[in-house]
């Protein structure tokens, strides 16, 4: 069925592990992941961001996440990823979405609370979840300098009167990760300030924390990519044991989009360059969508530890 993420924040909580919320913009990439949630026994998360919902159209995509629980039986919640406006967020609650998140992070806090409130009331009303953030995830650019990096991070000081004032049901944190495939710099350590997720958490008993920009940037698919034609040096993205330590702690959902796209496009280039007479669109998405369930039953059993909890 379609479900809130509320049961399976509480259950991930308690049990110390993360549910994956993977990004979704067409038919294989569906396919891939549900048939690997579904081999595993997954919970799992299905998002959608303002982009996909522009490509794919809002009916098309529902309609494929409801074939992919019929399919599969399994409990599957629908989320807006990154909605930006009331408006937007209205619109996916109207269309059967079971969850939104309202990113006010580049706002004040003010704004931040009476915008995030505002879808709050309008979810709830009507049995939808909401996520917020709190804090602006760094890009690798903003790193350089560390006061503006520092000034990006979460301030846990900010995180009780932000859930308080706005009721909502999940938080996303900034605590060093960031979106896309160059989340460090080459040479450097990748670091995540656990300090701040531990203080958030001390704060908030019993909360879930979101983690935003959590791929790895698998180094077997950048290869793949390298090695097939394309061109993306120094693609780096987050250790995996970092990812499983903010698993075990009040981290209840893991997103993850990067790695999904890296998957599917090395797949595709290798079989490309391996077959230049086929056309057939069949072909190549066929290895896309088995590298991408591959790729997600890895993340369920080795990296957010939720196999056997759906
Ligand atoms: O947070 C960003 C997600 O990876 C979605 O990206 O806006 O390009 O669809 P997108
Ligand atoms: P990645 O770019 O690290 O996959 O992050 C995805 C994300 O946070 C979607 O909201
Ligand atoms: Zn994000
Ligand atoms: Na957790």
């Amino acid at each position: 069925p379609l479900v809130t993420s509320a049961e399976m924040f509480k259950k991930a909580y308690e049990g110390g592990y993360a549910i994956g919320a993977f990004n979704v913009n067409n038919m294989e990439i569906v396919q891939g992941i549900t048939e690997a949630a579904k081999e595993v026994n997954a919970p799992l998360i299905l998002q959608v961001s303002a982009g996909a919902r522009k490509y794919a159209n809002h009916t098309y995509l529902m309609k494929l996440v409801e074939a992919a629980i019929a399919e599969t039986g399994l409990p599957i919640c629908l989320h807006l990823d990154h909605g930006d406006t009331f408006e937007l967020c209205k619109s996916c609650i109207d269309g059967g979405f079971t969850s939104v998140m309202i990113d006010g992070s580049h706002h004040s806090f003010e704004d931040n609370i009476a915008l995030t409130k505002q879808v709050v009331d309008y979810a709830h009303a009507r049995g939808v979840v909401v996520e917020a953030e709190l804090g602006r995830l760094a890009g690798i650019e903003d790193a350089v300098n560390v006061s503006e990096a520092d000034a990006a991070f979460t301030n846990p000081a900010e995180v009780e009167e932000f859930v308080t004032k706005t009721g909502v049901d999940s938080l996303a944190i900034a605590i060093g990760t960031s979106h896309g495939a160059y989340k460090f710099k080459p040479g450097t350590k990748p670091q995540l300030r656990f300090d701040i997720l531990e203080e958030v958490s001390k704060r908030l008993p019993n909360f879930p924390i979101v983690l935003h920009g959590a791929s790895s940037v698998i180094p077997e698919f950048v290869d793949m990519i390298n090695n097939n034609g394309g061109k993306m040096p120094d693609a780096i993205g987050i250790p995996e044991d970092m990812l499983r330590q903010a698993a075990k702690m009040a981290v209840c959902k893991i997103n993850i989009d990067s790695d999904l796209r890296l998957a599917m496009t090395g797949s595709i280039r290798k079989y490309f360059n391996e077959h230049p007479d086929h056309f057939d669109p069949r072909q190549y998405l066929k290895p896309a969508r088995e590298a991408i369930k591959g790729l997600v039953k890895d993340k369920i059993v080795n990296v957010l530890g939720c196999d056997g909890k759906a």
